[in-house]
């Protein structure tokens, strides 16, 4: 089993670079499945999520080439089979091979997706526009089969705007005969990844107004060479580590227009940071302000954030209140912080953090990816040495994450027993 074993209290100076969105990469292979032709995808992390992915590619008969952070994937040889193997209920993101098989076979076999156990996940907006579009959606233990009935010119108003449904009923959509409009959709810079990508393959897509998708079927798509973004969760992470401990410390590799929800809490609470161009600079801060945070869809702050700033609101005077909008469940990391010494209370889906309280090295279990970030945040401020289990999950999202803060100083190591 591997832990993560941290000295923590030490200051960090030097550079983080950012890798590529794990959340983008794993809906553009599938997305890629959609032409023929080859397909290459720059600045793919290098992560287990997205070798869960690749996995799924082999079941389907699909060659591809993972090197340096490029994936290469060519489909001309797939084959529809049903993806119904236990793996493939590993991670969330397997669910859109349902959109992308449908729009390939008409017809789709597969398991229910998994992904990290942070609340009730249903995917009836997935369904629901499945069948709105004419595709006929049957249950039984787990694995769903759907086929195209009649396929029809359709509107489908998401209830609320959903990440993934929105992405799987663009790929179910986009190389049909019809018309389909999808209204309130997600407009996180994920779900434009994807139509951007699309586009660049020839599909016909246009975005109506902020939130609507007008997708006018195109029969055949073209191969082509996209970049994916660079993941903003995990440099939102890495900057409310910064925060904690950065002196004069550089993330490189961020959008701020994808973190503005973060940097006004970061401003709010005194950091002693500046963004150039794509870095952003921490120095020493003299943090002194509590805040109060409501997790909401982009461009408002991100659930995927929660639990590592759930770290920051101890280290802050006073009461600091984060509203947990999205997961009911995303709240493993609290245990774990207050057995180091936090002092967090929760009332529903409030969150209340009284600082500043001191953290103390413990031995501590991830139960999911963020809330691991957070525990390794934990760890690296508090004095003394931590062990951290659940490595497996820090895993899916953050690339070579021990290297990139041993690099800036930090006292860290992975152990395989
Ligand atoms: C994606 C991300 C995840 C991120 C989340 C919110 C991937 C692989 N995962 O997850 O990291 O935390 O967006 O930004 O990209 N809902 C329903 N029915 C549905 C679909 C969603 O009730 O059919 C609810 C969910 O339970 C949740 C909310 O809608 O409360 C948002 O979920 P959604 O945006 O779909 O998240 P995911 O795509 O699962």
């Amino acid at each position: 089993m591997k832990k993560i074993i941290i000295n923590g209290g030490k200051r960090l100076s030097g550079k983080i670079k950012i890798d590529g969105s794990k959340n983008a990469a794993l809906a553009l292979i599938p997305a890629s499945l959609l032409t023929k032709d080859v397909v290459t995808l720059e600045n793919v992390p290098d992560i287990s999520d997205i070798h869960e992915m690749l996995d799924i590619l082999n079941i389907l008969n699909v060659s591809y080439e993972f090197i340096d952070n490029k994936l290469t994937i060519d489909s001309s040889r797939i084959i529809n089979t049903p993806l119904i193997k236990k793996n493939i209920e590993k991670i969330r993101a397997s669910y859109y091979f349902m959109g992308a098989l449908l729009s390939l076979f008409q017809n789709v076999q597969i398991i229910a997706p998994g992904g990290c156990k942070i609340g009730n996940r249903p995917i009836n907006y997935h369904l629901n526009g499945f069948r709105k579009m004419g595709i006929n959606v049957n249950e039984m233990d787990n694995v769903f089969n759907m086929s195209y009935v009649i396929l029809n010119n359709t509107t489908i108003k998401l209830p609320f705007p959903s990440v993934g449904a929105t992405i799987n009923l663009v790929l179910a959509a986009v190389k049909s005969d019809n018309i389909i409009i999808i209204d309130n959709i997600s407009c996180e810079p994920e779900v434009n990844q994807v139509i951007d990508f699309l586009k660049s393959c020839g599909a016909r897509i246009k975005k109506i107004g902020h939130n609507t998708l007008i997708i006018i079927g195109t029969a055949k798509l073209k191969g082509t060479t996209f970049k994916v973004m660079n993941d903003r969760i995990e440099a939102g992470t890495y900057c409310i580590l910064a925060a904690l401990l950065g002196d004069n410390l550089l993330i490189e590799g961020i959008n701020k227009h994808h973190l503005n929800s973060l940097f006004t809490i970061l401003d709010k609470v005194n950091a002693d940071y500046f963004i150039k161009d794509n870095i952003a600079y921490f120095n020493k801060s003299n943090l002194n302000n509590p805040f109060e945070i409501e997790t909401s869809p982009f461009p408002l702050f991100p659930t995927d954030l929660q639990q590592p700033i759930c770290v920051l609101g101890s280290f802050l005077p006073g009461q600091s209140i984060i509203y947990e909008n999205i997961y009911e469940d995303r709240i493993a990391h609290i245990k774990e912080l207050n057995k180091m010494g936090a002092d967090i209370k929760i009332f529903q889906n409030k969150i209340i953090i009284n600082g500043r309280t001191p953290l103390f090295s413990n031995k501590l279990k991830a139960k999911d990816l963020r809330g691991g970030a957070a525990l390794i945040i934990a760890a690296l401020s508090a004095k003394g040495t931590s062990l951290i289990e659940g490595v497996n999950y820090i895993e899916r999202g953050y690339p070579n994450i021990i290297q990139k803060l041993s690099n800036v100083g930090a006292d860290i190591k992975m152990e395989d027993s």
